[in-house]
């Protein structure tokens, strides 16, 4: 049944993403890549795809320890939570400040796994050092490697930035790196600027929220989607955060959780705030109405968070190993069942842009693969 929907999918949203071939250096199984240092990335990719990926999925139609799981989701978490765990107070305090993108979520999983921000991780940490292990690559490398194939299995992600060549070597992340979901506005942009990334990058990257599901958060809601197309990489997630929230998913509200515009669907409290804020509300808000703004942005705050604390000149571009993403067959809408007038004007300087309204009755997300079926076949194809 899981592999029936799987296939149906991947008719409507096209060929499953491929490597390029993009001449250069030839390497195993005769594909190339501009550098020849790049061509252990193929048997890295192919590892991956086969095996952690269970055949290039992006979503939570994997079957993983004997349950629903979505191996790319937590993936691209832990190239976040490993990447931001760095801080220029505290170097500037003369303390140790944390490496960035430098693998320690993995070397040093003793420690960093007992950071509560971490939870849920660990599973996909210990596969990810195994094919760290097995291929000889640094686990900093390997990390926003595995990141950036993973969203290439979801359709409408960006083909992402990688560049090769961190240090294996690391210290354990200081704790309390990592921006908590009930933190305030004010506390996440000072803490990911601390890092190295602004309101603006903030807000593109979280367009990983859109192929994103909780479940530490409220468990009776158990990996509830933050947005109503968790298979792709939309501006969906953007447009439903700035609805106003009505509806309670499940039978009480979870930690840092907030009523959401869509049942089934889970908003947590600092989406919900940074949609609003007058320091992010705008970008977000352009972020709403436009799926190809949503790659090209994310791609680019992608590219800076997965280098923090490493020089530029020190890495080597190996992007071209990294597969294009399948075409996204759909356009920004509103949900079913609502209008225009339900989202938040929050904006202080352009009002919300008109938004299409997907026809039908409202419709209700859960933790299934069924709803951009649901959205090609309401008509709504992307030119
Ligand atoms: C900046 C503030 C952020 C906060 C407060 C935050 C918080 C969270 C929380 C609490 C979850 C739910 C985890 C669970 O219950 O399993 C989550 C999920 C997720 N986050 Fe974030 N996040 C932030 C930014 C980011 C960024 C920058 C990325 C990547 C670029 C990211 C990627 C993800 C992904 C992929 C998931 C889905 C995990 C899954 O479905 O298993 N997040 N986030
Ligand atoms: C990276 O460091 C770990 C120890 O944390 C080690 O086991 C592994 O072999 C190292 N990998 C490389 C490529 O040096």
């Amino acid at each position: 049944m899981k592999f029936i929907i799987f296939a149906t999918l991947a008719v409507i949203v096209g060929a499953m993403a491929r490597p390029q071939d993009t001449g250069g250096s030839l390497c195993s199984n005769g594909r190339s890549t501009a550098n020849a240092q790049c061509c252990v990335w193929f048997d890295v990719l192919d590892n991956l795809q086969a095996g952690l990926y269970q055949g290039s999925r992006c979503g939570i139609d994997c079957n993983y320890n004997g349950y629903a799981e979505s191996p790319v989701r937590k993936v691209i978490r832990i190239a976040f939570h490993d990447a931001i765990g760095i801080s220029s107070s505290l170097t500037a305090a003369g303390q140790f400040g944390g490496g960035g993108a430098d693998g320690s979520i993995i070397s040093h999983s003793d420690v960093e796994l007992t950071f509560a921000a971490n939870g849920g991780l660990g599973a996909t940490v210990d596969a990810l050092r195994a094919v760290g292990l097995q291929h000889g690559v640094s686990f900093g490398d390997l990390i926003q490697f595995a990141a950036a194939v993973g969203e290439s299995n979801c359709p409408g992600a960006p083909q992402l930035e990688f560049l090769a060549g961190r240090s294996n070597a690391s210290q354990a992340s200081p704790p309390g790196l990592v921006p908590g979901p009930a933190d305030s506005v004010t506390t996440i942009l000072s803490r990911m600027a601390d890092g190295g990334l602004s309101a603006d990058d903030t807000v593109d990257l979280l367009a990983a929220h859109s192929i994103s599901s909780q479940e530490n958060l409220n468990a009776n809601i158990f990996r509830s989607p933050l947005d109503s197309t968790p298979q792709v990489l939309d501006s969906q997630f953007y447009i439903e955060t700035s609805l106003k929230g009505t509806i309670q998913s499940g039978p009480n509200l979870g930690f840092a959780e907030v009523l959401s515009p869509i049942q089934g669907e889970f908003r947590m409290s600092a989406d919900n705030n940074l949609a609003r804020d007058p320091r992010t509300s705008c970008r977000w808000q352009e972020m709403a109405t436009n799926n190809a703004l949503v790659r090209t942005r994310h791609r680019a705050a992608m590219a800076k968070m997965a280098v923090l604390g490493f020089d530029l000149a020190s890495l080597t571009d190996c992007s071209d190993v990294i597969p294009v993403p399948a075409a996204l067959n759909a356009l920004p809408s509103i949900p079913p069942g609502l209008t225009q007038g339900d989202l938040d004007n929050s904006c202080p300087t352009a009002p919300f842009p008109n938004l299409p309204v997907a026809p039908g009755p409202a419709i209700t997300v859960a933790p299934a693969v069924t709803l951009i079926v649901q959205r090609v076949v309401a008509g709504l194809a992307e030119p």
